[in-house]
């Protein structure tokens, strides 16, 4: 079985929509984050869940008992369009606060400057450009027409937009005086990187040593025939 998310619903697009827009007003509300980062934690927490489906579904086979979430990875699409809408409001209250000083310009000019902090912003407009096309390329019609080889290729660069929105908000976290330093969400973040890691790399060695399995089958099935056909001989 192959688990590819190809279409997306309106339930489903209902249910983490809902989700993100309550979470990050509750993180807004109870934290102390404000829209802009309480939208970009949100993010961050739906690309996670978007990463570990994959793995998770090739380490492991899915378990009959589980009713709503017996096909995790159906939700993939919708998890990864709701990533982009939180990103984008990420940005956009981003510009309007005094940090960014409300120009494109001035949010990546401050790295040439001096400080890493135009860099920072780079990786993130870099992250969300590609976020952009991720998020086109998931539309139902849009994957009908690529093709599941070309579409397949193209999403795997939702591991480059991970890793670099991880240096993105790394260096708001542990390396500026924006807010009080490394809090709750800068730990949590480094276990979930490592966590997308890990999964990654079993997922890899389980996909070697079952190619590897498959190849040899394949390379004793005709020693396998000769044999017989010398039998019969
Ligand atoms: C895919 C796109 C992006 C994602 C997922 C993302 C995610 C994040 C995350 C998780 C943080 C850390 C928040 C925290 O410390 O709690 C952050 C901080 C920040 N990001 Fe982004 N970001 C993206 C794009 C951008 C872009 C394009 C800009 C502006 C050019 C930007 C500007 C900022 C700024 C100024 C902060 C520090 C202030 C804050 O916490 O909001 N980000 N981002």
């Amino acid at each position: 079985m192959k688990y590819v998310d190809v279409k997306n619903t309106l339930g489903k697009h209902f249910c983490v929509g809902s989700f993100s827009i309550i979470l990050a007003v509750l993180l807004n509300y109870f934290s102390e984050a404000g829209l802009s980062t309480a939208f970009a934690r949100v993010s961050f927490f739906l690309l996670f869940l978007t990463l570990i489906i994959g793995p998770i579904m090739r380490l492991r086979k899915p378990k009959k008992e589980f009713s709503v979430f017996k096909k995790p990875w159906t939700w993939r699409g919708e998890l990864g369009i709701w990533f982009f809408i939180t990103a984008l409001l990420h940005f956009y209250f981003a510009m309007k606060h005094d940090f960014i000083g409300g120009s494109l310009i001035n949010a990546l000019g401050g790295g040439i400057g001096g400080g890493g902090l135009g860099i920072a912003n780079l990786l993130g407009l870099i992250a969300l450009v590609l976020s952009l096309i991720l998020t086109i390329t998931s539309f139902n019609k849009v994957i009908k027409y690529l093709g599941m080889e070309s579409w397949k290729w193209v999403q795997s660069f939702t591991y480059v937009v991970f890793y670099l929105v991880f240096g993105h908000l790394i260096y708001f976290q542990f390396f500026t005086t924006h807010g009080s330093g490394p809090d709750w969400f800068g730990y949590t973040s480094v276990v979930m990187f490592l966590v997308v890691l890990v999964l990654q790399i079993l997922a890899f060695f389980k996909t070697v040593k079952e190619s590897r399995g498959e190849r040899e089958e394949e390379q004793e099935k005709p020693k396998e025939e000769n044999k017989s056909e010398k039998k019969k001989d």
